[in-house]
C-alpha cells in the first residue's frame, strides 16, 4: 500500500467542511506532516476549468445529469493521477474537499441516476485509489440552507448551478449520504456540522489523531 494517507471530506452545503479542512491542515503541518489540501470538482488546472463549467459558466443551464456526472468524474480522473496518487506515494497527508462520496449523493441520489451505472463511472475515475477516511459533516436542511442564502447574498455575481436545485434535491442528497455511513461505517465517520467550529475541529482531531501513527507504515 502507499505510504502517505488519504482524508476526504463530505457533507451538504453549508456544512463548514472547507473550513475545518483548512484547520486541520494547520494543525498537522504544526506537527510537522507535509500535508496537501485538494477540492473537487477543481484541485488541478484542468479541473479547475472543469469546475468552471459545472458551477459558474454562464452557458452551463442545459447540463444533463449524465453530463454532469462525467465532469465530475474527468476532473477526479485528472486529480487523482495528476496529484493524489504521486503525493501518498510520496508519504503526504492528502485532505480532499469532497470526492467520490459526493457523485454517489449528488448524481446518484440528487440527480436520481441508475446508482450502479454511477458507481462504474465512479471506478473509472479513481481506480484503487480510495480514502483512508472520510469525514461526513452534516447539518439541519434549515441551516444548509440559510448558509447558501448568506453565500448566494455576499457573491451575487457569482451563480452557482449546483446550488439552484430544489430542496427535493438537496433532502435526497442527505438521504444519500446517510445511506453511504451506513454501507462503509468504518471508513465513514459522521459529525454534527451545526456545533461551533472548535467543537468540531476538536471531534475531527479525536478520529484524526489516532490514525496518525500508521501514517508512513503502510
Ligand atoms: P463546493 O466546492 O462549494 O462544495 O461545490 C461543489 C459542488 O459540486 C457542490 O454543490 C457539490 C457538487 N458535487 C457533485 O455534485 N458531485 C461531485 O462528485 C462533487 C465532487 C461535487
Amino acid at each position: 500500500m502507499s505510504k502517505g494517507f488519504f482524508i476526504t471530506f463530505e457533507g451538504n452545503e453549508g456544512c463548514g467542511k472547507s473550513t475545518q479542512v483548512e484547520l486541520l491542515a494547520r494543525r498537522l503541518r504544526a506537527l510537522g506532516h507535509r500535508v496537501r489540501v485538494l477540492r473537487e470538482p477543481g484541485g488541478t488546472a484542468i479541473g479547475e476549468e472543469i469546475r468552471h463549467t459545472l458551477k459558474h459558466s454562464k452557458n452551463n443551464h442545459a447540463m444533463t445529469a449524465e453530463a454532469e456526472l462525467l465532469l465530475m468524474n474527468a476532473s477526479r480522473a485528472q486529480l487523482v493521477r495528476e496529484i493524489i496518487r504521486p503525493a501518498v506515494a510520496d508519504g503526504e497527508i492528502v485532505l480532499c474537499d469532497r470526492f467520490y462520496d459526493s457523485t454517489t449523493a449528488y448524481q446518484g441520489y440528487g440527480r436520481q441516476l441508475d446508482l450502479e451505472m454511477v458507481k462504474s463511472v465512479i471506478d473509472v475515475a479513481v481506480g484503487d485509489t480510495r480514502p483512508n477516511l472520510t469525514l461526513l459533516l452534516t447539518v439541519p436542511q434549515e441551516i444548509s440552507e440559510f448558509r447558501r442564502a448568506v453565500r448566494q447574498s455576499t457573491l451575487p455575481f457569482m451563480r452557482d448551478r449546483m446550488e439552484e436545485a430544489d430542496r427535493k434535491f438537496f433532502e435526497r442528497v442527505a438521504k444519500g449520504y446517510e445511506a453511504i455511513v451506513t454501507a462503509e461505517p468504518n471508513r465513514i465517520r459522521a459529525l454534527d456540522g451545526s456545533a461551533s467550529t472548535e467543537t468540531v475541529c476538536e471531534k475531527i482531531w479525536e478520529i484524526v489523531q489516532p490514525a496518525l501513527p500508521k501514517v508512513g507504515r503502510w
